[in-house]
Parts: structure tokens; sequence; C-alpha cells
């Protein structure tokens, strides 16, 4: 799979952006505030349909304008399709191979974008809700059943949380826990699965990254030595109490550990983006074995906060990846990653591609 062609209208600084790219490394160079992260957010946009700055659309639309819209071609399987996402202060419209999608999910199967950035390291410092969506997205690539079960358990967990408000009666809740408790052992079960398959990439990738010895523990979001009913039997009085239900898939989390204790105590700024990308990269990794040419890193200011030689670690394994690579960086050289196949030279909202850059 591969993105041969985008299109951008408005997103952002960017007025009007229209490039062939390279089905394995494209490399974007310009200054500080050219645009170089727009870019990749207009990338991860195309195959997300979301921001991975902002929730807020109205940041997106470039100024003095009302919408903006970006147009993907992807090669997969001798197949091309047209991705179109259209936002604006309203909502985002997409739209796969000219018919309507009602989901970001539809884009994904085409185009699932990753990314590292300079604030990878969130996904060790912030909440689990962060890690929760980076333990989703790898299921969610693995498991073709995980989308459903996902939006059943949501479902359900919404009208449990209704009738815990409304009601404020415990009996009224027997009607959702039923439902609760066969999508969420069903989400259980594949994120259980799913992190001890991520085990072995993270293993390799931590041992060539930082050196050290890194695990990723799973909590189900509730006591690992009691089942999801007991457990939801015993909160019940506080779930009416407060109006909410405490327990559940909805409260999963990983907890990284490097040689052994606790990473987010233990380890510098600049080890945290290590770990945060060796995650990313693990998951990547693991997608890659399962289908094969299907990923996609977006990879922002690499250089930033990492020394010479831990980004020239980073390099090394980026390189090992099969994935299409869209990388930014201030300046035109970072040797490890080899000859970029398509070089963009970024300068106040325009991108063009760069005079006289041939690759070998
Ligand atoms: N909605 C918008 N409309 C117009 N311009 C915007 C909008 N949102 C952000 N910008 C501007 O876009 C410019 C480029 O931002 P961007 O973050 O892409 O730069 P960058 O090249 O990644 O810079 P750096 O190297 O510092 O990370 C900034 O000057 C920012 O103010
Ligand atoms: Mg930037």
């Amino acid at each position: 799979m591969s993105l041969t062609r985008l299109e951008i209208d408005d997103f952002r600084c960017l007025e009007r952006v229209s490039l062939n790219l390279d089905s394995r490394y494209n490399l974007f160079v310009g200054e500080n505030a050219s645009g170089k992260t727009s870019l990749l957010e207009a990338l991860f946009f195309l195959g997300r349909g979301r921001s991975f700055r902002t929730r807020r659309l109205d940041r997106l639309v470039r100024q003095g304008t009302d919408s903006f819209r970006l147009v993907g071609w992807v090669q997969l399987d001798g197949h091309q399709t047209v991705l179109g996402v259209g936002g604006s202060r309203q909502g985002t419209e997409i739209r796969v191979g000219g018919t309507p999608a009602s989901s970001a999910a539809a884009l994904a199967q085409y185009f699932p974008p990753q990314i590292i950035d300079p604030d990878v390291h969130k996904l060790l410092e912030e909440g689990p809700q962060r890690r929760r969506r980076f333990l989703d997205w790898g299921v969610f690539h693995v498991e073709p059943g995980f989308m459903e079960a996902w939006q059943r358990y949501h479902r359900a967990l919404r009208q449990r949380n209704a009738a815990l408000r409304q009601v404020g009666n415990s009996k009224a809740l027997a009607v959702w826990n039923p439902e609760l408790m066969t999508s969420g052992l069903r989400l259980d079960a594949m994120r259980r699965a799913y992190v001890e398959q991520l085990a072995q990439p993270l293993a390799d990738i931590g041992t060539q990254l930082l050196g050290m010895d890194i695990t990723a523990g799973y909590s189900a979001g509730w006591a690992q030595d009691e089942s999801f009913e007991v457990a939801l039997a015993k909160s019940v009085e506080r779930d009416v109490k407060l109006g909410i239900t405490h327990t559940g898939p909805h409260r999963a989390d990983i907890t990284i550990r490097v040689n052994g204790q606790v990473a987010r105590e233990r380890v510098s700024r600049g080890q945290q983006k290590l770990l945060a990308a060796a995650l990313i990269l693990a998951q990547l990794q693991l997608q890659e074995r399962l289908h094969p040419g299907c990923g996609v890193l977006l990879l922002d200011d690499p250089a930033a906060e990492l020394d010479g030689n831990r980004l020239g670690r980073l390099l090394d394994v980026v390189r090992g990846l099969p994935s299409q690579l869209f990388v930014t960086s201030l300046r035109p050289e970072l040797d490890s990653l080899g000859q970029p196949g398509a070089m963009f030279h970024v300068e106040q909202g325009a991108v063009r591609a760069t005079a006289g850059f041939n690759p070998a």
C-alpha cells in the first residue's frame, strides 16, 4: 500500500498543496513555522479523520477560509482508491472511492498513519486515555471483530450510565449488564491477546533503541484477582451514588516497565521519548508482520531533544521497517535514514519538490 498523490486545500497554513509521493521515503525540509507539522497533520487527518494536535476543527481551517479539503490517492494490491476528507466548523465529511463513509475507520483501512512527534512522550506521561487509544488502534488492525465489540460495549456503557443518572436505582441497571459483560469480555480478550503479541517486538526494539528490557503489562479495568461480573457487582453502590460506571474495559491501561521498574517514574525525558517511540514502532512492526507493506509512519522532527547517538538508533529502526515514511526536518540531512525517494521544501505554507533533487 502507498499514498502516491496528495492534495491539500486550506488546511492550517497550507493554502494549496499538490504532491506526487514516493512509495517508500518522503522528506520535508523547512524552517520553523514553515508548515512541516501541518503537512503531517493533514496526512494524519486523511487516514484517521482527526488531528493529533487538536479536537477543534476551526483551528485546522486556514485563517480567512471556511473549510479544508484533503484528497489522497492510495495504491493497494494493484487498485487505486481515492480518499477524500472535507472539514469545516460544522464537522467532517469522509469519502472513500467516491462513496460517503460514516466513520474514519473506513479511511484507516487504506491509509493507516502512525505518528512519532516531539510530543510522543505524552503516551507515557499522561493518563490512560492515550495508552488505551494506542492499544485499541493496534487491536483494530489485527482483530476484524474489534470495532463491533468496541461499539457495542460503549453503547451499553452509555446506556448504563444514563440509567444510573436518571433512575439512580440499581435494579434498572440489570438490563444493561449482560450486554456490557458480553461485549466487554470480548474486548478484554482481544486486548489481552494483543499485548501478548506485542511483547516480542517491544522487547527487540527496546534493546535496539535503549539497550533496556522493556515490557508492557495489561490492566483490564478491574481488579486482576476477580471476574468482571464480580467487580461490576461490587461497584454498584458507588456507581449509583456517583452516576457513572467505575469498572470495566473503558478503564483499561498498559503499564510500561523498564528493567522491571515502572517507566514513568524512572526515565529521563529523552528516554521517555524513545520508549514511547519504541511502543509505536513495535506496533507498526506487528502490523507489518500481519499485513506486509501496509504501514505508514509520520516522523515529525525526529532530531528534537535526541542526541546524535539516540537519533541514529531511532532512525536505524525506522529504516528497517517496510512502511511508507513521511519525515520532516529543519535540515536536509538525516543520514541514518539513507537517501529519500522524494524530497520537498516547505516554505510559508507552500510545499514544492526540491529543485535539482535526484534520488539514486
Ligand atoms: N488555521 C490556521 N490558518 C493559518 N495558519 C495557521 C493555522 N494554524 C496554524 N497556522 C500557522 O501555521 C504555521 C506553521 O505551523 P507548523 O506547526 O506547521 O510549523 P512547522 O514547520 O512544523 O514549525 P516547527 O519547525 O517550529 O515545528 C505557524 O506559523 C502557525 O501559526
Ligand atoms: Mg513542527
